[in-house]
């Protein structure tokens, strides 16, 4: 298998793909059945599993995305189910994920709202770490809607409390008015790329374009969120919103100008670029 991996990254590599030899192991470990740290104890394998990687490998070298063909992507201690027609959950929404997770220590049964939920990810993840958390989640389209469905339903079979899903517009000031003034917790990582922005094709090709773009300056969507953010939160309570790298100072601005909040902080990727903008609701939203 070694070697059909060195070869595997090498094709992967001739076709622009971002991280050739992990996702050239990822794909190995996905055919052979085991996790990827456990590869190099795999023994050799017989030709149809070499044959089935090859075809995998091709696909992957087309930009198809590594978790449209593995069909699982990861967040905190799980996994959610992901395909055609719902976005890919990135690995730096594990921040947001650990801020969050930070906030809700030491408050007991919070009230938590996960607005742009796609696969449901973020929402299932606070709920699988804090089995006490009264999860909500909103999304707009349908298809990341019975994706969230099907990752909801899967994920309270395996024990979780189940999060609450909603199909509905997080730009709409009646949406969620039974929650107003009650929620501990809010997380957002919705669509923020300017539009015209040129993305890698597995992004391009693959990816939603709802889930992505968001108008000529990229806040079509944080614009309004972040101000309807202000009535859900209780006074006291946390949003973290991930956005754009261009966005920091933007972002920050929409916070400020909403009066109610304070403590708007901007937090860094493992790159260093700005990349969720955190506030806290201090007084009763106007
Ligand atoms: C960047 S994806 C994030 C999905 C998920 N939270 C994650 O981190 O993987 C943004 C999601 O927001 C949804 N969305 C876009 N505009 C929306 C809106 N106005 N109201 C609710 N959901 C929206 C998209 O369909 C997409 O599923």
């Amino acid at each position: 298998m070694r070697l059909a991996i060195v070869e595997a990254g090498k094709v992967l590599a001739e076709a622009g793909v971002a991280s050739p030899r992990a996702d050239a192991e990822m794909l190995a470990a996905h055919v052979v059945g085991v996790p990827r740290t456990r590869l190099p104890m795999v023994p050799l394998v017989d030709p149809l599993t070499i044959e089935t990687y090859r075809q995998l490998v091709m696909q992957r070298a087309q930009r198809i995305p590594l978790q449209h063909l593995t069909g699982w992507s990861a967040m905190g201690a799980i996994t959610v189910e992901v395909g055609p027609g719902v976005f890919i959950p990135r690995p730096e929404t594990e921040l947001l994920l650990g801020w969050a997770l930070a906030k809700l220590e030491g408050v007991h049964s919070p009230l938590v709202l996960d607005l742009c939920t796609g696969s449901g990810v973020l929402a299932l993840a606070l709920a699988n770490a804090r089995q006490d958390a009264n999860v909500h989640a909103v999304e707009s389209d349908a298809s990341a809607l019975a994706w969230a469905r099907r990752n909801v339903e899967a994920r309270h079979a395996a024990g979780d409390s189940p999060v609450r899903l909603h199909h509905g517009d997080v730009t709409d000031r009646q949406l969620l008015a039974e929650l107003e003034g009650q929620v501990d917790l809010i997380v957002a990582n919705p669509p923020y790329v300017p539009a015209n922005t040129e993305v890698p094709v597995e992004v391009a090709e693959h990816d939603p374009a709802g889930a992505v773009f968001a108008g000529a300056d990229g806040l079509d969507v944080i614009r309004p969120l972040v101000s309807n953010a202000a009535h859900w939160l209780k006074v006291g309570g946390s949003i973290g919103v991930e956005h754009d790298d261009t966005h920091s100072e933007a972002v920050a601005e929409l916070f400020t100008g909403r009066r109610v909040f304070t403590e708007v902080i901007s937090h860094p990727d493992l790159a260093g670029r700005p990349r969720f903008t955190t506030a806290r609701r201090i007084s009763a939203a106007r």
